[in-house]
């Protein structure tokens, strides 16, 4: 009878949580570790705080800190409210979920007609919020597409005393000298590298690539699949549609949009709607309110 090879189960058995900690302890794996995290995280590590500063919270952070001698992490889970009810809703919701330190409580939406949104609640309109910071819910997100009122919405939150936390998705990956602000958005498989800045309030959407020395503007959306290379500016509140493309050094001014696919070659002007490859100012919106 044919006994399998020592050599072929070895390979598939599951690694032990030795083995694990074992590669967690080599510098390079903790690098990469790290890199899945923002700036926040890994100042939080240098300063010795414990994962409750963490927006990610997961398998692989518990262990660092763990190895950094914190073997009982802090396991609360605070309560969020998410402002908005609609598709970009969802995705945020299941993004907050999944970073394990936030719990989200409920929505808050401009049609407060009592209905769940993935499970979710919606508790109230926006004049409730302010009850709800009351009640002792300090935490917040604004899940609204429009740029101009997840900016004008966060602010507001902002000043009554909410924090505004991030919604970074586990399978993104963000380079530690990034720069994050408040109230981003950063879905599943977006890169972010060394030495970019995003701006409160900006989305980086499913796929995105930002590569080295970027600023993302307050309020920014990089739609889903773009690729912007090193040193591009998009300005506050300006808007890439799926699949743009950013030339190194190009800047889109703000509140300008750019057409689903369009290539950037040469820089956008404020409030300018563009669009094909390589990219064409087709219109600019001078009543634009930036
Ligand atoms: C460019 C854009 C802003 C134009 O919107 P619009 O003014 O409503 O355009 P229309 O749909 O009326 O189309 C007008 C013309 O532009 C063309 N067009 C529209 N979008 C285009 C695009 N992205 N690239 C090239 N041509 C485009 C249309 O084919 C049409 O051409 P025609 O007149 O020869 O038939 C919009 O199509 C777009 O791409 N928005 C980005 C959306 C997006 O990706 N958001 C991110 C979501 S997460």
């Amino acid at each position: 009878m044919n006994i399998p090879t020592p050599r072929m189960s070895r390979r598939r058995r599951p690694k032990t949580s030795r083995g694990i900690l074992h590669q967690l302890s080599r510098p390079p794996f903790r690098l990469r570790a790290l890199g899945r995290h923002d700036g926040s995280c890994y100042r939080a590590m240098s300063a010795g705080r414990t994962r409750a500063t963490c927006p990610h919270r997961s398998d692989q952070w518990d262990r660092t800190l763990i190895e950094m001698g914190n073997p009982t992490p802090d396991v609360s889970v605070q309560p969020v409210v998410v402002v908005g009810a609609g598709g970009h809703a969802k995705v945020i919701i299941e993004l907050i979920q999944a970073q394990g330190c936030y719990r989200v409580v409920g929505l808050i939406d401009a049609d407060p007609t009592p209905r769940t949104v993935l499970g979710v609640q919606v508790i109230g309109a926006d004049r409730d919020l302010v009850r709800l910071r009351g009640s002792g819910i300090n935490k917040a997100f604004v899940a609204l597409g429009d740029n101009r009122r997840r900016v004008a919405i966060g602010r507001d939150l902002a000043h009554v005393g909410f924090e505004m936390i991030n919604a970074i998705s586990r399978a993104a990956v963000i380079s530690p000298s990034a720069q994050l602000g408040r109230g981003v958005a950063i879905m599943a498989g977006a890169v972010v590298n060394a030495a970019t800045s995003i701006g409160d309030f900006a989305i980086v959407n499913t796929g995105a690539l930002i590569d080295h020395d970027a600023t993302i503007a307050e309020g920014a959306h990089i739609g889903p699949g773009c690729a912007l290379a090193g040193n591009v500016r998009i300005g506050r509140l300006a808007c890439l549609g799926v699949g743009t493309s950013a030339t190194p050094g190009t800047t889109v001014g703000a509140g300008a949009l750019v057409g689903a696919g369009a290539c950037i070659v040469r820089d956008i002007p404020d409030a300018a709607v563009a669009r094909g490859v390589p990219a064409k100012v087709i219109s600019v919106q001078q009543d634009r309110k930036l």
